[in-house]
């Protein structure tokens, strides 16, 4: 297991942005950065162990500065909508950035995918990673409470990416964390219609055109949005308006991570599997991809990814019966993530 680190590219004010090379025993390459803690490649092998690039990203450091939609980055304070930009916490409302239509979506104007994190890199016989750290501060885009975050990315030789989540707050206040890789298991050469998807979830949240949640969990029973039986992206996502974008209720069992999520891409044999500790997981089939320029020449267009990001539900502040993102002093936040590459 190895890792390398080189500076990636300076922002404005000049500090410095660092990319970050891990590689296995097996010849898996991940390449990510400690802005906003940016997955940009990885490289994994099909049933042929032939190696290929599986997640969207860009060539520099200036593309990821541009407006982007969170193309493989950390997510929060809170991933996914907050309606209105508001919630309240001892009957004290707190006004978040109101950053799509009236609602807050993905920690508001400067989330955690725009932040310089601290880092320290690691290499030892089990796995490589970065442990990336941030102090958020109190009212930072709106949210209350000081932030200790740690967030732990490793690779291991049994071709596994683990995202580890730490957080502590001074004051209570809400966070929900998560990461937003763009998946295509085929090097991005052709939508995504023909990977196959499993989600372990008995029901979904119900949204309003705004994607914000009614309050109701609906039961899966057959129909578009039913994954619970593995089938191709593609065979449904033309009944619903721009594709898939919900959040679907895990089936959890035990405290550990559990499999969320499975895609199989038949063409190139390779396989992806969720683990996760969180009650849910978005599903989005990257419906509002358009006019970017990626890395390896591909323009970046409606359906060429899948993101699987494993979250609490949205809104979930406002939604008293939903399971809790309150965090309070002297708790501790944890969270658990695998995203697994097999081949087949
Ligand atoms: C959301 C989408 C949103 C995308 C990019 C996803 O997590 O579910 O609605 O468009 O992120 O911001």
């Amino acid at each position: 297991m190895k890792i390398d680190t080189k500076i990636f590219g300076r922002l404005s004010g000049k500090e410095e942005a660092y990319l970050f090379t891990i590689q296995n025993s097996n010849g898996m390459i991940i390449k990510m950065s400690n802005y906003g803690g940016t997955v940009i490649s990885i490289l994994a092998p099909d049933r042929n162990g032939q190696f290929d690039d599986i997640v969207l990203g860009f060539d520099s450091l200036e593309d990821y500065l541009e407006q982007h939609p969170y193309i493989g980055t950390l997510v929060g304070r809170y991933a996914n909508r907050i309606a209105g930009g508001r919630f309240y916490i001892d009957d004290r409302e707190y006004r978040l950035a109101q950053n799509e239509g009236q609602n807050h979506l993905h920690g508001g104007l400067k989330g955690y995918d725009k932040i310089l994190w601290d880092f320290n890199e690691y290499a030892d016989q089990q796995r490589a990673g970065v442990m990336l750290s941030y102090r958020s501060f109190d009212m930072e885009e709106g949210y209350p409470g000081n932030l200790k975050l740690d967030v732990n990315f490793s690779l291991n030789d049994n071709n596994e990416l683990t995202i580890e989540y730490t957080a502590s707050t001074d004051a209570n206040t809400h966070l929900n964390l998560t990461h937003h890789g763009y998946y295509n298991l085929n090097g991005g050469k052709y939508l995504i219609y023909d990977h196959e998807l499993f989600i372990n979830a008995g029901s979904y949240v119900e949204t309003d055109k705004n994607l914000i949640p009614t309050g109701e969990l609906i039961p899966l029973k057959g129909g578009a949005v039913d994954f619970r039986t593995m089938k191709p992206i593609g065979r449904d996502i033309s009944k619903l308006e721009n594709g898939y974008d919900h959040c679907y209720v895990l089936n959890k069992k035990a405290e550990g991570p559990e499999l969320a999520a499975r895609v199989n891409n038949p063409a190139s044999g390779r396989i992806m599997e969720v683990y996760t500790t969180e009650p849910a997981i978005q599903f989005y089939s990257s419906n509002f991809l358009e006019g970017l320029n990626g890395k390896n020449n591909i323009e970046y267009r409606k359906h060429l990814a899948l993101c699987l990001e494993a979250q609490h539900y949205p809104d979930s502040p406002n939604h008293p019966h939903f399971p809790s993102t309150l965090l309070k002093p002297g708790d501790i936040y944890k969270q658990t993530t695998i995203y697994k590459f097999l081949a087949e």
